[in-house]
């Protein structure tokens, strides 16, 4: 898939206003607390526009958290972005932002884990209900509706099992029955600019900025960008619960806008190559990367998506002892064992399928193999190659020295 043209021009010039660059090609890095007024008249006048882009105090942000905010909104079409401490607290407080005690929350459970774990922990205790939807739902989303959902949570494509959403298809029926449902979508997978969700009727794309913005794994930031509708609710309410980053973590992340692109082109070329040779592989049983149509929802994702990005995940013929797992995981030369994702980097995690059921409570998983997720960073990816078939080749050695055991 070809990354879209207007989206590379973009992101160079996303946020760039003279109010906020004041002469030098980047924003500049505005570090404040209290921002000081000349007259009575001026304090009045900035507590009137403190919405709207006025320099009024630290936490509803200064020249530099603004510059990021206009790009972000110019990149995904909203009408305001939040900033947060980092991806779980966008997650948590745009859902807090629009729910009350007896609410309804429903959640695709390909949902990255701890969203699902503060819905069952702390909306719980809110006396707010959660309920789970398989990612592949559709328009039978329907069925899961309640009078008082108030929140469907959307991901797309489902953390480590890559499943995605007919999207079209589950907002245009949530709406049917409740044109007022909050739609959100965790939006991270796609950068917002591969998925742009707020073109479908979502009123919320929510990203773990700490992922391919800040593209360097070297900082945490949350964004999300809400339509006109919900802006005025998510701002207040975030602001009310004293969410805000700092103006150095802003600037890396817009920062990382201006390379987001080229950045983007090469996870797709390399990951798209590793997936494919993946798929060969005798020991592999199933490749989970949009890009094939052996990943769930692909029909979906040709239609909607821009691209893909670097993460995916395979599923392997066997599942692995821990004795192998460690082996086989160990070794690789490139590829680092860490969570997060979405830096340079390539990095490997292995789950085995009875934890994926946990973390899957309608459908559970159609697979007994060890799941093995990728990142691929920016490595030559015959490089990458190179260090997988020697991990797979140590999976047959330890296998061997098993059976000789
Ligand atoms: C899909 C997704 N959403 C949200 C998060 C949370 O982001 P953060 O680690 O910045 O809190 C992550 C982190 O791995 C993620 O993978």
């Amino acid at each position: 898939m070809k990354f879209p043209k207007i989206m590379q021009t973009k992101l160079i010039s996303a946020g760039r206003k003279n109010r906020y660059t004041q002469g030098s090609v980047n924003s500049v890095i505005q570090r404040a607390s209290s921002l000081v007024f000349d007259s009575v008249e001026a304090k009045k006048d900035a507590a009137k526009h403190r919405t709207e882009g006025a320099l009024y105090y630290g936490r509803r942000g200064t020249l530099t958290h603004f510059s990021l905010q206009d790009a972000m909104c110019e990149l995904e079409g909203g009408a305001g972005c939040y900033l947060y401490p980092c991806g779980a607290a966008a997650v948590t407080n745009s859902i807090l932002a629009f729910v009350k005690a007896g609410d309804h929350v429903l959640l695709s459970e390909g949902a990255y884990e701890p969203t699902h774990d503060f819905c069952d922990r702390i909306l719980k205790d809110l006396d707010i209900e959660t309920s789970y939807f398989p990612a592949l739902i559709g328009e039978h989303i329907t069925t899961y509706i309640k009078s008082n959902t108030k929140v469907l949570f959307l991901e797309a494509p489902s953390s480590i099992t890559m499943e995605v959403h007919d999207i079209p298809a589950i907002v245009a029926a949530a709406r049917k029955i409740n044109p007022q449902i909050i739609i959100m979508i965790d939006n991270t997978w796609s950068a917002g600019v591969l998925f742009k969700a707020l073109e479908y009727d979502i009123d919320i794309s929510i990203q773990a900025g700490t992922k391919y913005l800040v593209g360097h794994s070297d900082a945490m930031i949350g964004t999300a960008v809400a339509n006109a509708r919900c802006w005025p609710q998510l701002r207040e309410r975030s602001y009310l619960m004293g969410q805000m980053c700092d103006a150095d973590t802003a600037y890396i992340t817009a920062r990382g806008l201006r390379t987001l692109a080229v950045r983007l082109m090469q996870h797709q070329k390399s990951s798209l190559k590793v997936a494919k040779w993946l798929a060969k592989h005798p020991k592999v049983e199933k490749v989970n990367h949009p890009a094939l149509s052996s990943c769930e929802g692909y029909q979906f994702f040709r239609r909607d998506f821009l691209g893909y990005s670097g993460l995916f995940s395979f599923i392997l013929t066997d599942r692995l002892s821990d004795a192998q797992l460690a082996d086989f995981l160990d070794q690789f030369k490139l590829f680092s064992m860490a969570y997060s994702w979405g830096g340079f980097e390539s990095l490997i995690l292995a789950h085995q399928p009875e934890e994926i059921a946990q973390i899957r409570p309608v459908t559970g998983v159609n697979f007994d193999g060890t799941l093995i997720r990728l990142h691929i960073g920016l490595e030559d990816p015959d490089d990458l190659i190179t260090d997988l078939e020697s991990g797979l080749n140590r999976i047959t050695l330890s296998k061997n020295k098993m059976s000789t055991l």
